[in-house]
């Protein structure tokens, strides 16, 4: 038989149905599991019999989400965890130690940026930073003791798109872990294990839930690397609840009709955007004018659901502009169904100085959409009778 297709394995891809032959998966809302017998529990705690112990450890229904997310990405394993950042720092913290290095993108997510250069360094992890779209730059950044590669792509909030292909390639070589933060392209739209990444976190909260209701992340990849995050995360707590892995699973069947909505959406705003007279620059990976716009189409099925624009006239026409916004909302998260705009030198990357965000591309007065599912047409309207009147 062919195997199924990426959305027929969101949809059908199920824990065990219970003796009430239910149809949509109920929630295991329980701390621990019973045993039958002393003798099943010891057997059920020594590994030799399957079944489940304590939520923190497994559960149906993080376990159906992590089957699911596993299958969309293609990897071996896959583990979920309590959020998106419990995902990026089990990765990292639980295949390091003391005297290896990190290399990263300088152009990753404050939080994840925060854990390499300020966190990890008093456990004797050190690090450098490249530039995401520099293959050079990654090259020279390597140490002897290198150990783990991190890169999120296409990055936040600038898009810019990291050659998989080469990094994967360049940390076979070395011997190196590769792990890509695949929360803004989504499993859909990017299967970084086709290009050599052997972790692939996620944050859930992001298009996988897509609604905007609760937080979530997974770690997906090779089995070797996968199990040790598993026991990590088993013993220090970074656990997903059952709740949320609910909610998650049930958001991943719709996920390929949502995703072709946001990029569809998406595409109308960037040439919207790109023929308004008050907007200086406008950035979208499958955009000609993207100046990695053929890496963009190798990698990604579609150009994503976020859009990046410079308006004319700085910080000061950003801030009128988005305080002029009716439809969108002024909120920090993505993957919504509702379309967010964002100023990220105040808000995401206010902890970084000038200079730094200028190194990754923020200007002052970038704005960062997240295309959102409503009607196309209420969209466009809000921005322009917002640029009307921030002029
Ligand atoms: C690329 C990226 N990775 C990780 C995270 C962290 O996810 P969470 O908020 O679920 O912890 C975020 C945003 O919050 C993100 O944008």
């Amino acid at each position: 038989m062919e195997p199924h297709k990426f959305d027929t394995l969101a949809i059908r891809t199920q824990a065990a149905r219970s003796q009430h032959k239910e149809h949509a998966v109920p929630l295991y809302l329980t701390s621990s599991f019973t045993f039958d017998s002393a003798e099943e529990a010891a057997a059920v705690f020594s590994g030799e019999q399957e079944g489940y112990q304590y939520s923190r450890f497994g559960n149906p229904n993080s376990d159906e989400f992590t089957a699911k997310l596993r299958l969309l990405e293609n990897t071996e394993a896959g583990t979920a965890t309590a959020t998106g950042m419990a995902a990026v720092f089990v990765s990292l913290a639980a295949l390091l130690k003391a005297g290896d290095h990190i290399v990263a993108s300088s152009a990753i997510f404050g939080n994840s940026k925060h854990i390499i250069d300020t966190i990890l360094p008093d456990y004797g992890i050190d690090y450098s930073f490249a530039e995401v779209d520099n293959n050079e730059s990654w090259q020279q950044a390597l140490r002897p003791n290198t150990r783990l590669l991190f890169v999120e792509t296409p990055s936040n909030p600038t898009l810019k798109i990291a050659d998989l292909a080469f990094l994967g390639q360049l940390c076979r070589q070395h011997n190196i872990i590769f792990v890509v933060d695949n929360c803004f392209a989504t499993p859909y739209l990017q299967q970084p294990a086709a290009f050599g990444a052997d972790l692939i976190v996620h944050s859930a909260t992001k298009y996988i839930d897509g609604q905007g209701r609760v937080l979530g992340g997974a770690i997906l990849g090779k089995e070797v690397y996968v199990s040790q995050c598993y026991d990590y995360i088993r013993r220090t707590g970074a656990s997903l609840s059952p709740f949320n892995a609910w909610v998650l699973s049930k958001s991943l069947e719709t996920l390929a009709v949502r995703m072709e909505r946001h990029c569809r959406n998406a595409e109308a705003l960037y040439h919207y955007l790109a023929q308004h007279p008050d907007v200086a620059t406008v950035i979208y990976p499958h955009a000609p004018s993207h100046p990695q716009y053929a890496l963009a189409k190798k990698q990604l099925r579609q150009g994503g659901g976020l859009v990046g624009c410079e308006l004319q006239g700085g910080k000061e026409r950003g801030a009128r502009f988005l305080n002029a916004l009716t439809l969108h909302s002024l909120t920090a998260n993505l993957g919504d169904t509702r379309s967010i705009a964002t100023h990220p030198a105040s808000t995401t990357h206010a902890k970084l100085t000038a200079a730094e965000q200028q190194a990754v591309g923020i200007t002052p007065g970038f704005i960062r959409f997240s295309v959102g599912l409503e009607h196309i047409e209420d969209i466009l309207h809000d921005i322009e009778q917002a640029l009307t009147a921030s002029q």
